[in-house]
């Protein structure tokens, strides 16, 4: 199959299209025909060597949706030829990728939409896991334009949070289509915040990892209710941080799907690529500024 990997860490450059041996699922797992992967920050943080990989030629990509076509011992509940999207541990800049985790993908969502999803919303509530704190209340989404906090504001807003949205004045108007009350990042966020929502905030996601943990704590007044997605200095703060290590929310994809379904979750995609542009995709992806997801088309 054709796939994208990278045999030494570096610069997009190193991202050539190869012919690979397929992989084929193990107990519990799928494999899919793969329609459309997900770009995450993370691939380019694993391909820049800023965080290791197990082994080299590496295939990255762990967003796919796609056509389910073998099913390994002991999965129930699919079918070959059913439409799932969901993540896989082992590349999805692929033409066949095999998952541990899936949802069925919704008539409502496109191929390319399908793959923007998974570990941006499985991080969002994950990070929403962590802080635990009832519907209804105020939170703070530092980071809230990007594919992470584009579903971390939508998951708030589905649950009666009022959520103010961090991000750079270009991408106001498009939060507040979201559902949550933007406002800027740079100096005086905190009297921006209180301005907004005076009678205070109960936890803040700290999605960019963009130095204001002191910030979010004063807002919220307690660090236990601030959790990092990016900035694992969170426990030199008293903060959280999650990596994941302490388990997967992977039960969230349903929930996307259901709400995508009703018109409650929109999956922003700024740009498409071909496979073969992955390197490109990397490269924008990486500079920090993207507008929901960026998706390679398979
Ligand atoms: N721990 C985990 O399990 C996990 C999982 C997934 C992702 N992550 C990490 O989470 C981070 C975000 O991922 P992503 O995919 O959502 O990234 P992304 O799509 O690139 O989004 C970045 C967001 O940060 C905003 N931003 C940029 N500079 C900022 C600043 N100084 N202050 C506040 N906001 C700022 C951007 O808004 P503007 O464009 O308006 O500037 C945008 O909303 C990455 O570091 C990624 O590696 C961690």
């Amino acid at each position: 199959m054709r796939a994208v990997r990278f045999d030494e860490y570096g610069g997009p450059e190193v991202l050539v299209v190869e012919d690979v041996p397929e992989p084929h699922p193990g107990p519990g797992r799928i494999r899919v025909a793969v329609r459309a992967a997900g770009v995450n920050r993370v691939d380019s943080k694993y391909r820049a060597g800023i965080m290791t990989v197990k082994s080299l030629p590496y295939i990255p990509g762990t967003d796919v949706s796609g056509v389910v076509d073998e099913i390994g011992d002991g999965v129930t509940g699919v079918t070959v030829g059913d439409e799932v999207f969901g993540a896989t541990p082992k590349g999805g800049y692929a033409e066949f990728a095999v998952l541990t985790a899936w949802a069925a993908k919704p008539a409502s969502m496109s191929w390319v939409e399908a793959a923007a999803v998974p570990l941006a919303a499985e991080t969002a509530a994950r990070a929403f896991a962590v802080v635990d704190v009832p519907d209804g209340v105020t939170v703070v989404v530092n980071g809230a334009s990007g594919g992470v906090g584009s579903a971390a504001v939508q998951l708030g807003v589905a649950r009666g949070m009022t959520v103010v949205g961090v991000a750079g004045p270009a991408n106001h108007a498009y939060l507040r289509e979201l559902g949550a009350l933007p406002v800027g990042y740079g100096d005086g966020l905190v009297g921006r915040v209180r301005e907004l929502v005076p009678a205070g905030v109960a936890a803040a996601l700290d999605i960019a990892g963009s130095g204001v943990l002191p910030e979010l704590i004063a807002l919220t007044g307690d660090p236990a209710t601030v959790v990092s997605v990016a900035d694992f200095s969170a426990p030199e703060h008293g903060a959280k941080a999650t990596g994941g290590a302490e388990g997967r929310r992977w039960d969230v994809l349903p929930v996307v799907a259901d709400l995508h379904r009703r018109g409650r979750f929109r999956v922003s995609v700024q740009q498409v690529f071909p496979l073969a542009e992955a390197a490109a995709a990397q490269a924008i992806s990486e500079l920090g500024h993207v507008r929901g997801k960026l998706v390679l088309e398979i």
